[in-house]
């Protein structure tokens, strides 16, 4: 008699996602990247980054096309305190890659749908970064941040054109809703762990850190050249 044992179950990774069977991960997934919390004070640097966008972006982004003026005016409202806002800088300290998670209005445990609380993801990587996961591992990011608010769903509002941005919400599992142009992908949340929150302090300190090491060290540079030139 041969014993079937039963299949094992599937591999988690530290998120809390099932690795999506046949496809491979990015190489931008296995390595660390520090992602940066942003803050109130970083609204000029957000903007900055938002205008960098052109037409196309800033439709697929926003699903509508977007005034410079309209853009300051959303990242004027963007309440810190209810809402993270992430990002991802380069070598020269540019603002290449960043995402919003918003508390969804009347969304939430006592609201009015059915899915319980829930957070919306919105993201932007400038051009020259794509390609590379950032889009992926700040939507990973992000998922780990909503469980450690106790979201209960993680959803994103694309339009049904974008098919990087549901790319990387379906490779994460989450379940798309098309309604003509527009569609919206809907991941269901595991919930927070010791892990998680450990995991999201312990990268917030490593990014801020790494970020400020830069800036000294570029600083340094700038004032070494300085000196160089004038001697
Ligand atoms: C959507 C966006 C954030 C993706 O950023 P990114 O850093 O390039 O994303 P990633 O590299 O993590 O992943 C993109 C995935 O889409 C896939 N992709 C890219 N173009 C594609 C296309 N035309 N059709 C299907 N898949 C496509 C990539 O192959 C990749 O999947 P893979 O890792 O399995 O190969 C970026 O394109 C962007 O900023 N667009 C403008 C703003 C926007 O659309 N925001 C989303 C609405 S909230």
């Amino acid at each position: 008699m041969t014993t079937v044992k039963p299949p094992p179950p599937p591999a988690l990774d530290r998120f809390g996602l099932k690795s999506p069977k046949g496809s491979l991960p990015h190489p931008a997934e296995h390595a660390w990247v520090p992602i940066r919390d942003l803050h109130a004070r970083h609204r000029r640097r957000i903007l900055d980054h938002l205008l960098q966008l052109d037409e196309r972006d800033r439709y697929l982004r926003f699903g509508s096309q977007v005034s410079h003026e309209q853009m300051a005016k959303y990242v004027a409202s963007i309440d810190f305190k209810r809402d993270e806002v992430f990002g991802v800088f380069n070598r020269k300290l540019h603002l290449v890659a960043m995402a919003h998670l918003a508390a969804m209005p009347g969304k939430g445990p006592h609201g009015d749908s059915s899915r319980g609380r829930a957070m919306e993801f919105g993201v932007s990587v400038l051009p020259s970064a794509r390609g590379k996961g950032l889009g992926m591992l700040l939507f990973k990011h992000a998922i780990m941040h909503a469980r450690n608010q106790h979201a209960s769903h993680l959803m994103i509002h694309a339009l049904s054109e974008n098919a990087p941005m549901l790319r990387i919400a379906t490779k994460a599992g989450a379940t798309v809703e098309r309604d003509g142009p527009d569609a919206e992908a809907w991941l269901k949340l595991p919930p927070d762990t010791v892990g998680t929150h450990l995991d999201s302090s312990l990268q917030s300190l490593a990014a801020e850190l790494i970020y400020r090491v830069k800036y000294r060290a570029m600083h340094v540079s700038d004032w070494v050249r300085l000196l160089v030139a004038s001697a």
